[in-house]
This record gives structure tokens, sequence and C-alpha cells, in this order.
């Protein structure tokens, strides 16, 4: 047991579920957040079920009043944060070019998939602080890295190119002054919702990089994009 406190956001299902489920047996108190209360009750009756120490939290990313709130309770609750897992995410657009995507569609996946990042990262920096190895796993994509562009999906891949700068921003602000470590992950093609039943990775294999990532050690990197643990390029 190492009793290090993991927030994950967007984790009732997907990545987010399957990686809370490891740390969880690796012995860290997992924080589940969702954005549906349901979601979370039912998800707090399995893990009770099976003996697993995880607590749940309601967060929508896409709402500043949300996080605040979500904020204020990990602060009432545990008083510090060793490691935050930006995991939730969306893909909203189908079937466009780039020729007709509309705006909002850009808009709203930029909101949750970058903001909400940025969101959860400016809201619980100071908790973050209080750990002796604090980390931020932001959870990318290859479809983001701007040496390895294609075409389709642009709002995600816009979302997630401007996720990377925001790890950037994040590792230089909040590795100089408070010691807090940012990375970027890029899962692979993975078999849940969002990637489908064609994606060539099984949760598995998708979440060994975002295990990876959460037990480096203080001394461990930051401002930098991984897969499966290996550096690869923005
Ligand atoms: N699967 C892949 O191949 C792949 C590849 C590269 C990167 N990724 C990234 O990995 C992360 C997880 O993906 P996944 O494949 O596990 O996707 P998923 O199965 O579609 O799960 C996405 C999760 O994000 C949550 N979410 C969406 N909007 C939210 C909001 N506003 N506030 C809080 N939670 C919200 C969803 O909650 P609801 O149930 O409420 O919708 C869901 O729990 C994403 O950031 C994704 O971009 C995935």
């Amino acid at each position: 047991m190492n009793n290090e406190i993991v927030l994950i956001t967007g984790a009732n299902r997907g990545l987010g579920l399957a990686t809370a489920e490891a740390l969880a047996k690796q012995g860290y108190q997992v924080i589940i957040s969702a954005r549906k209360q349901q979601a979370l009750d039912e998800l707090a009756q399995r893990f009770t079920k099976a003996g697993l120490k995880i607590d749940t939290l309601l967060m929508d990313v896409a709402s500043d009043q949300s996080v605040q709130q979500a904020k204020k309770i990990i602060e009432q609750r545990y008083g510090k944060l060793d490691c935050l897992v930006n995991n939730a995410g969306v893909i909203i657009e189908s079937n466009y070019e780039f020729t007709n995507l509309p705006s909002q569609v850009i808009a709203d996946t930029f909101n949750i998939n970058t903001l909400g990042a940025i969101r959860t990262m400016q809201a619980f920096y100071k908790l973050l602080a209080k750990s002796k190895n604090p980390r931020i796993v932001n959870m990318s994509s290859g479809m983001g890295a701007i040496t390895d562009m294609n075409s389709g999906y642009m709002a995600y891949r816009i979302s997630k190119t401007a996720l990377n700068v925001a790890t950037l921003q994040g590792h230089q602000e909040l590795h100089d002054k408070y010691k807090i470590r940012v990375m970027a992950l890029c899962p692979g093609w993975v078999k849940t919702d969002m990637g489908g039943p064609n994606a060539t990775r099984e949760l598995a294999e998708g979440i060994s990089g975002i295990i990876w990532a959460v037990n480096t050690p203080a001394n461990g990197p930051s401002g930098k994009f991984f897969r499966d643990g290996v550096e690869i390029p923005w």
C-alpha cells in the first residue's frame, strides 16, 4: 500500500476506469471522477463489493463551477493530491471535412479536451504542491502530434495539439515553481467506446503507459510526450 492519492477525470468507463481499477489494486487511494452521479453511485457499489478502496467525485471538466466545487471537496476530504490524470475526452465529430466542420463542434471539443485539463491543472496545482511527488498526466493522442499529422477528426486533433502545448506550459510554470511534473501520453489506439471495436490495442495495453507514468518517481520526467513509457515527438 502506498496511500498516494490519484484523481482521474472522466473515469466512469474506458481507459479512465481501467486505470482506476489497476491503480487501486496497486494500493493507491484512487478518486474516480465523472460528470454523471448515477454512474458514480453504480461504480461505488461495484467497488465496495469487490473490496477495492476507490472514492468517487462528481466533476464535469467542461464547467468552471463544477471543477471548483470538486477542488473544495478534495481539499476537505484529503487536504492534498499526489497525481492528477486528465483523462476525460470526447470525439464529437463525424463525417466532416475541413471545409464544413462546424465551429461549434471545434469549440465544444476544445472545451472538454483542452480547457478541461487546463481547468483542473489550475484548480488542483496547490493541492498537488503539497505532495512529495506531484505529477499530472494529460491523456493526449498521437492524433495531436504535429510531427505526425494526418487529415480527419480536425476538432479532436486541434484539441490534443493544444493540450500538448498546455502540457509544456504547465511543465514550465508548475515544475519550476512547485516541482509538479507534467506529462502528456498517447495510449495508442485502444478498444473503448471512443477507440471502437477495430482498435489495435486491448484496454490492458492501453493503460500500461498510464500506470507507468503514475508510478514515475519524483525525479522522473516532465514536459515530455510518451507512448508506452517511451518518449515520442510532439
Ligand atoms: N481509445 C483510444 O484509442 C484513445 C487514443 C488516444 C487517446 N485517447 C484519449 O484517452 C482518453 C480516454 O479515452 P477513452 O478511449 O477511454 O474514451 P471513452 O471510453 O469515450 O471515455 C471517455 C470518458 O470521458 C468522460 N467525459 C467526457 N466528457 C466529460 C466531461 N465534460 N467531464 C467529465 N468527464 C467527461 C466520459 O464520460 P461520460 O460517460 O459522461 O460521457 C468517459 O468517461 C481521452 O482523453 C482520449 O482522447 C484515447
